[in-house]
């Protein structure tokens, strides 16, 4: 992490000639369980990431703002008035489009000289976008002279996402990175907007996770996940709830409308599997854990339609070695999440390199992560 700090104000000092007033450091996160449940007061269970995104950030006279991320060496030479006018007709996309959102919800919009490092891979689950927008606010808001305060920090990166970049997600993401605790998992209620930490010492136990990217493309993801956040919404209509994390599966017996009743039977039997997967943590029935994670990726597959087939044969083959596995995120492709004994690194790998081979699809990156890491931090200034 100070090697990170250390790199991000060296790389602001070689494009601005001084050294930045602020760096930040936001992390990636996965879901451990508890997927499409936010946009609908449901229940999840997230983890920071190891991988994250480092933001660094100094005044600038007159409202001039340039802003450049060593992700793919995107450069922006700019006002922050004219990324507000940019602000006026969204969605947006890209490194101007998310600097547009972000400098267009904030209160008042400094000039600012902006230095983003990442190792926190993008488009595949973990929250790169979420985690941009979070170190961008946060540093910005000390520029500003403000202090941090993480719930209305949460909300304005939601708006960034809601509003501006045409994704209609729920908090999850910025919750889970915004408040997450170093070796908690975070208990994330949608439907009061809270957090808190809970103990998942499944390293003790002799478990790990591990994150790992199917490179299924995620090419569906922005329509299939507007759709699904507007049958959730129709489902919860139906019922005349305000939102489906209110009913029970009683209240879905009653919907008959087909797909609706998938739809809603997914969220509060998913909430229902994150209640489950605190309590049997707090117990250490790991073996309880993967198992509730194998059933969340049935749910998510057949119930909610959001995997894909190299997902479902992956977390196939991670089952019968004994390893608990669920499509994470938003899906449609993209990473799963897989718990299982530590033992089991070495024949996971190359049983999962037998496979993509077979398949003739590129080798699958596996992240071990050893323990939950912090959420959004100030790491220099
Ligand atoms: C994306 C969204 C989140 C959440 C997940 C699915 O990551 O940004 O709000 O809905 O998908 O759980």
């Amino acid at each position: 992490m100070t090697i990170r700090a250390d790199i991000v104000r060296a790389h602001f000092h070689d494009h601005f000639g001084e050294w930045p007033l602020a760096v930040f450091r936001a992390p990636g996160r996965v879901t451990v369980i508890g997927d499409h449940t936010d946009y609908q007061g449901g229940l999840a269970l997230s983890m920071a990431l190891p991988m994250a995104t480092w933001v660094a950030a100094g005044q600038r006279p007159a409202f001039s703002v340039r802003a450049g991320t060593s992700h793919d060496g995107s450069w922006v030479d700019t006002t922050a008035p004219q990324l507000r006018e940019a602000g006026r007709t969204p969605p947006l996309s890209g490194w101007a489009g998310l600097l547009a959102g972000v400098w267009s919800v904030l209160p008042t919009a400094p000039g600012a000289s902006v230095w983003v490092e990442s190792d926190l891979p993008v488009g595949v689950g973990l929250s790169s976008s979420a985690a941009i927008t979070l170190g961008l606010l946060a540093a910005l808001t000390i520029l500003g002279g403000q202090p941090i305060q993480l719930p209305a920090l949460t909300r304005l990166a939601q708006r960034v996402e809601n509003e501006f970049l045409g994704v209609p997600s729920g908090l999850l993401d910025q919750l889970s990175i915004a408040m997450a605790q170093p070796r908690s998992a975070l208990l994330i209620d949608a439907a009061a907007q809270s957090a808190r930490p809970v103990a998942f010492p499944y390293r003790d136990a002799g478990y790990r996770m591990w994150v790992i990217d199917t490179g299924s493309p995620r090419t569906l993801q922005a329509a299939g996940y507007r759709q699904r956040v507007q049958e959730a919404a129709a489902a919860a209509a139906a019922l005349s709830l305000p939102s489906v994390g209110a009913a029970s599966e009683g209240d879905v017996a009653r919907l008959t409308d087909p797909l609706l009743a998938r739809r809603a039977r997914h969220i509060v039997t998913e909430s229902a599997r994150v209640r489950a997967a605190v309590d049997a943590a707090a117990h250490g029935h790991w073996a309880h854990v993967m198992a509730l994670l194998n059933d969340s990726h049935a749910s998510l597959a057949a119930d909610y339609e959001v995997s894909s087939p190299r997902l479902d044969q992956t977390a196939a083959r991670l089952r019968q070695l004994g390893v608990g596995a669920r499509v994470t995120g938003a899906g449609f492709g993209g990473s799963l999440v897989a718990m299982g004994p530590a033992a089991q690194e070495s024949g996971l790998l190359s049983s999962l390199t037998t496979l993509y081979e077979q398949e003739g699809w590129p080798a699958p990156l596996v992240r071990p992560i050893l323990y939950p890491n912090g959420g959004l931090m100030q790491v220099g200034g």
